[in-house]
């Protein structure tokens, strides 16, 4: 057996013993053959005798050569990791050439072919796949790059930068060079060429910079591109509305490759994109597609500042840039857009999967302390709750205070590469705040439960809240300290109207909770307030308010934060799931809370949007992150019912909302219409539920709406609820969509998603359809990743689902390990489960363990979660 994977620490950082200045690559693209001769500007960092260690994976070394001169065998050591040069001067010019073979690379990682195009990814660690290098982010240097590839093939050859020159070769090949004048790390370069459909757009900065905007596409998808274009203009002019940061190069490129295997990536000047975030029109793309292009390509702008300009020190600061960058990408959906819409979904996201990562044996700090592989952390911790963290600074500081910390982090560290801690340093200088504790965000894994007592004294007209708060455990981290949470709070009359209270810890309606255990008095409260907590979801915790199912309705009625509203009706369906669980009893919803959702659903001036929200019960996934024992079936039927009953009680409510809301006219993207489109297909969802005849005739017509947000909508409804036209449906659907990939993906994961007791064969007899395969990690995240968070059949007693899914791993563990790690997460919370599913999913992640040549991404999460 092979050597075992090492953890690195955070703590053991230390600064490079070299720097790269200047990096000149010359690339000969070659199918099978790449060569990469890579000329550097090397120096020594600091007073020492050390020997060069450069990175190095995956390719065949061809020449090595200090100021010219070629070195022999004995000048230097090579391992399959490592290339160490010793006696190296204090500067001189290091010359690299490598050879790799881009069309087997089934990893992604590296330079490969995705369909007839060669592409790059780097981050986090694969320029080492492409020349030897110090490849880490604290390393900057200045790119130039020639690239040489077969004209008629690849016409277009495009690098970070600028274009500075190009010309014909022999043989019908050409060549451009481009120059990127900013210094920046490895991870952040990238070359593509290709023959592609080309996009052309400008834009002028408000410091009055001419840029060229384009966009690469695949040809014949020209059409599909106007919206991710829209989408970065309004990129480019909101981040200097809102932040003052304008655009640095004369170019910005994005190109769209099928073969990717996260969302994009924020290469300077040169972003290469997941298709399916940039693809899009109303036939071939859903509502949520559109709105999902818009963040994406609103993210990898966004880091043109938060990460390229001001990169980070070493990979566990990646919250640093991805955490920021996600709050931006945040922030800019919700200004062009149905803000409450965006953070209930930002809100389920967290509940759903970052809840769950917090409590599962991978669990780790937003900047982890210990890495094996570093892709197994670009996580919903280190983006998502990253990007809570900067909310709560966000909410504590003020738009203004925490615009002004921005500023300063932008002044200090432009052009360098830092930490959290800089960032967090800068947030405290410019606004003279102690963020002291505040830093435990940084530094403990878990996710608080905030307990909330109330109390109110009629002749005194004080109001109290006790709260504690209390941290779980996570591996590692057996105690906790208290953290400092922002609470923003609501308070009504029992007629529901705002009510003003006092308080000396009350700072614009947020109290900061700081230690274990703390009551806050208010004063002025002429009667007993309705009180709403963690309005906005201002932190990142599990709330236990105590509330009555009244108190619950009232805030339903009267809070008019779209929080605290949807949130009331997620409490209430999970009591009634909870209680069903637990007492082993059909599911009841009670009569006023059926009767307030009627109410809502009648009342003329709700948002439709919301309403579709409101309408909406926790996932199976949801519900089983509040059980430390998740009683797989019982959650699975209460789930069941619940929707049964709200379908059956609410029956004649949803027909009329279908009918008042259902589509009329031309399909259009935008909010008004979106909003209508959510709740009309949420309504039909629950109708589908009903045998009726004229369900399925309303079923069957919508199948044809001229849009696939209403067509998918229609599938989806009928598919889930089992109704007699979902068969046809699904036959149907793919015959329409055959060949569009994009579109076929949502054919798979609408089946891998149906909570039915043949899931699991039809998700094995799909694996086997034209549609899908093991080589494209969007169609194994459709069709795969999806059934992962099926709770009922990934979990199926018989073991099953489990085989299923591991099967599948042990296959892209030596094709695309990456993708192979993701489809893994779902299996770790083996302590979880009953004594029979526990020794499944152990049988399985041992039979794991065992693989030769287990991949460092595997072996990484299978040892956690085992050691537990
Ligand atoms: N930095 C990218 C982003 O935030 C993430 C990314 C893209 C990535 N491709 C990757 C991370 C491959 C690891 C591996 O959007
Ligand atoms: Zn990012």
């Amino acid at each position: 057996m092979s050597k075992l994977p090492t953890a690195k620490y955070r703590l053991d950082y230390q600064a490079p013993d070299f720097l790269i200045d200047t990096v000149d690559l010359d690339i000969e693209l070659d199918d099978h053959a790449s060569t990469i001769r890579n000329v550097m500007r090397v120096r020594r960092n600091g007073q020492h005798q050390r020997p060069l260690v450069l990175d190095g994976e995956n390719m065949q070394l061809q020449a090595v050569a200090i100021n010219g001169e070629t070195l022999t065998n004995d000048q230097f050591q090579q391992t399959d990791a490592e290339l160490t040069i010793t006696g190296l001067p204090d500067e001189c010019e290091l010359s690299i050439e490598t050879l790799v073979d881009p069309a087997n690379n089934t990893a992604l990682e590296g330079l490969y072919k995705s369909g007839g195009a060669f592409c790059t990814q780097c981050e986090a660690e694969g320029f080492r796949r492409i020349t030897y290098y110090l490849d880490r982010p604290d390393v900057l240097a200045v790119f130039t790059t020639t690239l040489h590839a077969d004209k008629s093939k690849f016409p277009y050859l495009l690098a970070n930068g600028n274009p500075v020159a190009q010309g014909d070769e022999a043989q019908g090949r050409h060549f451009v060079t481009w120059h990127d004048p900013h210094p920046k790390p490895c991870y952040l370069f990238a070359v593509v060429a290709g023959d592609f459909d080309l996009l052309e757009d400008t834009f002028t900065t408000m410091e009055g910079r001419h840029v060229d905007l384009q966009l690469f596409v695949d040809k014949g998808n020209l059409g599909r591109a106007t919206f991710a274009m829209e989408s970065l203009k309004a990129s480019m002019k909101w981040d200097e509305e809102r932040f003052g940061l304008a655009y640095d190069l004369d170019i910005y490129m994005v190109v769209a490759v099928n073969f990717f295997n996260m969302g994009a990536m924020e290469n300077k000047g040169l972003n290469v994109f997941n298709a399916k975030y940039v693809l899009a029109d109303s036939r071939t793309a859903t509502d949520q597609d559109f709105l999902n292009i818009e963040s994406v390509i609103g993210h990898e702008y966004f880091h043109n500042w938060t990460g390229n300009r001001i990169t980070c020190r070493d990979w566990f600061q990646l919250s640093l840039k991805e955490g920021l960058t996600v709050f931006r990408d945040q922030e800019f959906s919700g200004d062009m857009s149905m803000r409450p819409v965006h953070r209930i979904n930002d809100v389920r996201i967290m509940r759903t999967h970052q809840f769950a990562e917090d409590s599962s044996p991978m669990a780790h700090p937003i900047r982890p302390d210990k890495v094996i592989e570093m892709n197994n952390f670009y996580t919903v911790t280190v983006y998502n709750k990253g990007a809570e963290v900067i909310r709560m600074m966000h909410t504590l500081l003020g738009e203004s205070g925490f615009q002004a910390g921005m500023k300063l982090y932008v002044e200090r560290h432009d052009g360098q590469a830092v930490t959290c801690e800089d960032f967090i340093s800068a947030m405290e200088d410019a606004n003279q705040i102690d963020f002291t504790q505040f830093r435990r965000w940084y530094e403990q894994a878990g996710t608080p439960t905030v307990r909330i007592k109330e109390s109110y004294d009629e002749t005194t007209q004080q109001y109290r809240l006790h709260c504690t708060q209390h941290t779980p455990a996570t591996p590692g981290q057996p105690e906790k300290q208290p953290f400092h949470i922002p609470m923003r709070v609501q308070f009504y009359t029992e007629q529901g109207d705002a009510m003003q209270l006092q308080c000396a810890d009350l700072k614009d309606d947020v109290i900061s909770l700081q230690k274990e255990e703390q009551t806050f008095v208010f004063s002025g409260a002429t009667s007993k307030p309705v009180a709403g907590f963690f309005a906005g979801f201002s932190a990142p915790v599990r709330i236990d308010a105590g509330y009555t199912e009244g108190q619950l309705l009232n805030l339903l009625a009267y809070s008019d934060d779209p929080f605290i509203g949807w949130d009331s009706a997620q409490q209430i369906y999970l009591r009634a799931i909870k209680s069903a669980v637990s007492n082993d009893s059909p599911l009841q919803l009670s009569g006023d809370a059926i009767e307030a959702l009627q109410h809502q659903l009648t009342q003329p001036d709700r948002d439709p949007a919301l309403l579709a929200l409101l309408l909406q019960i926790p996932s199976e996934e949801a519900v089983s992150g509040e059980y430390e024992q998740i009683p797989v079936e019982a959650i699975h039927s209460a789930c069941q019912q619940l929707k049964v009953q709200l379908a059956t009680e609410l029956k004649t409510t949803l027909w009329q909302t279908w009918k008042a809301f259902k589509p009329s006219g031309e399909y259009q993207f935008n909010a008004d219409d979106i909003a209508r489109r959510m709740l009309a297909n949420t309504c039909l969802s629950y109708l589908a539920l009903h045998p009726d005849a004229e369900i399925e005739q309303t079923l069957i017509d919508h199948f044809k709406a001229d849009n696939l947000t209403d067509e998918l909508a229609a599938l989806q409804a009928a598919v889930m609820a089992d109704h007699q036209c979902a068969a046809d449906f699904i036959d149907q659907f793919a015959e329409r969509w055959q060949g569009e990939a994009l579109v076929m993906d949502k054919w798979l994961a609408v089946q891998a998603a149906a909570p039915h007791a043949n899931t699991l064969a039809q998700v094995k007899a799909l694996t086997e359809h034209a549609a899908f395969s093991y080589d494209n990690p969007n169609r194994v995240y459709a069709l795969l990743a999806t059934f992962t968070h099926n709770l009922a059949q990934l979990h199926r007693a018989d073991g099953e689902g489990y085989r299923l899914v591991t099967e599948v791993i042990r296959r892209l563990n030596e094709s695309n390990p990456q993708v192979a790690s993701r489809l893994l997460s779902s299996l770790l919370q083996w302590k979880r489960f009953d004594q029979q599913r526990q020794d499944l999913l152990k049988t399985e992640l041992q039979a794991l363990r065992k693989l030769p040549n287990l991949a460092n991404d595997l072996f990484e999460k299978v040892e956690q979660s085992l050691a537990e």
